[in-house]
């Protein structure tokens, strides 16, 4: 890992070539190579495409040469899936190229011992000044760009969050779950071995890229004596962008399983915990609350924090419970409702209401009340943030509701408060979801997921000084 201007502007190769050759393509789909290209084509990626196979002269409309050195044109990026042994003749050619960077999918590298060939491989590299992203990585997408240069799922949901992780099977099976989930990605980076290029690397592109509002990490370690420079590093990105990682390997039997998965050395959990803390990172305990939390940040508008506490307006008195136990245990102020302030809620509801926090709008509430609750609480200057709750009842549609809910945040929410929904229902519900996540509204299925984001918003607040609450 290097710090100079001429490295950054390479990685960013990484991301934005301006072409780029799939070493190892072939016409077999069944075969990794085959995916790779296959992807890149079905995404239409903003730039040229090249095949290198021994034999082909075209597979799935793109050009195909025996050799880099025969491609009549420049190659900025190269994805290289052919077995580990014949890694190192191709990054010479690649030298040769003027390739810029290398994306090198092969298994057969440190994690099975072979940390020689992974040293020759970035010593050839290092002598051609070519960046190496990976060995033993599924690849790199970036949704921008159309490129999507993995073997992983075919479609990714566009959006604002970038994915950095050190497990391949776990980047792979969050494409196809963010996807399904319709949680948008800017980018998403299996970072393998890290022989080269790094988490440190990689988030400092995404520090100063406009496609990204959130960083994600799955980490496992970060290489022995980078944990100076991740604090440091992070520190100043975390000024900028939220940054949520998930740290594996808490217990002393995960640890030594890290150990055989990417050959990093875990470390102590405490150590890494609190090195995250410095940085300014918040952590998260799974893979589904970072999604959960990186939605919060991607979908929110402003990071800063007024008022004296956040409202809960839900129409079930046992979901507006739940949700008050959630804001207790993840430190999120509720406000103590002033009686003017009670007496404006009163007004939305049915007489057998409360106005107190959760404000309950009763089972037998409308859309109607919904939207005059919503806007009694963003024209207050006491109320910090919002969670709006819905559970499904048969006479009040959610549909109805998120097309009321959205169009109130876009005419009222001026001082950009943050605002999530629950949706907790059936099908229907998951329609009301789709809509208000159309409209930038981040939605979750339960009070608890939804309490915890907008906590893990108010975190980052802090840690950014950017929290006025007056409690
Ligand atoms: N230049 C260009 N093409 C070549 C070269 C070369 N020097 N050598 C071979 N090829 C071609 C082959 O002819 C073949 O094309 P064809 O099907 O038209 O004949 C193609 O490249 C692939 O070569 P194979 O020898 O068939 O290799 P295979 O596809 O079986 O495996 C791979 C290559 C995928 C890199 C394998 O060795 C490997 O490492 N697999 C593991 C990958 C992985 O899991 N990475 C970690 C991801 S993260 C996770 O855990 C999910």
């Amino acid at each position: 890992m290097s710090n100079n201007n001429n490295d950054n502007l390479i990685i960013e190769k990484l991301f934005k070539p301006k072409s780029i050759a799939v070493v190892g393509a072939s016409r077999n789909l069944e075969k990794i190579g085959g995916v790779i290209l296959s992807n890149l084509v079905k995404n239409k990626f903003n730039g040229k495409i090249y095949a290198v196979n021994p034999s082909a002269k075209e597979i799935l409309g793109v050009p195909s040469y025996p050799s880099l050195l025969d491609i009549p044109d420049e190659v900025e990026h190269i994805v290289v899936a052919i077995p580990a042994e014949k890694v190192p003749e191709i990054i010479e050619e690649a030298g040769k190229k003027g390739v810029k960077v290398a994306t090198i999918i092969a298994s057969g590298f440190k994690e099975v011992g072979r940390a020689d060939l992974e040293e020759k491989v970035v010593n050839i590299a290092k002598k051609y000044g070519i960046r190496i992203l990976g060995p033993n990585v599924f690849g790199v997408v970036y949704t921008p760009m159309n490129l999507n240069a993995t073997f992983g799922a075919e479609h990714i949901h566009k959006g604002k969050i970038a994915f950095l992780t050190q497990s391949g099977a776990l980047g792979i099976a969050l494409m196809h779950w963010t996807s399904m989930e319709k949680i948008g990605l800017s980018s998403i980076v299996s970072m393998g071995n890290m022989a080269d290029i790094d988490a440190i690397d990689l988030a400092k592109f995404f520090e100063k890229d406009e496609n990204t509002k959130v960083i994600g990490l799955y980490l496992e370690g970060l290489g022995t004596g980078k944990g100076h420079e991740f604090i440091e590093v992070f520190s100043e990105i975390t000024k900028k962008k939220p940054v949520i990682a998930l740290k594996a390997g808490r217990s002393e039997r995960g640890t030594r399983a890290v150990a055989s998965h990417t050959g990093s050395l875990a470390g102590s959990d405490a150590v890494y915990d609190s090195a995250l803390k410095q940085a300014g990172v918040l952590r998260a305990s799974d893979v589904e609350q970072l999604f959960n939390w990186a939605k919060m940040m991607a979908f929110s508008e402003s990071f800063e924090i007024n008022g004296k506490g956040f409202v809960i307006i839900t129409n079930g008195g046992g979901m507006g419970v739940m949700a008050t136990d959630a804001s207790e245990f993840n430190g999120l102020p509720l406000l103590e409702v002033p009686e003017e302030l009670k007496k404006e809620f009163r007004k939305t509801m049915p007489w057998f209401g409360s106005p107190n926090n959760p404000i309950d709008l009763t089972g037998q509430s409308n859309v109607q009340n919904y939207i005059e609750a919503i806007k009694v609480a963003l024209e207050s200057e006491l109320v910090s943030g919002i969670t709006v709750m819905y559970g499904e009842v048969a006479f009040l549609d959610p549909v109805e509701l998120a097309n009321g809910i959205a169009k109130t945040l876009k005419e009222y929410n001026k001082s950009r408060k943050p605002v999530n929904v629950v949706m907790l229902g059936g099908e229907k519900t998951k329609m009301g979801t789709e809509i208000l996540e159309e409209n930038g509204v981040p939605v979750y299925p339960i009070p608890e997921k939804a309490i915890s984001s907008m906590a893990a918003l108010y975190k980052y607040s802090k840690i950014i000084g950017k929290a006025n609450l007056k409690i």
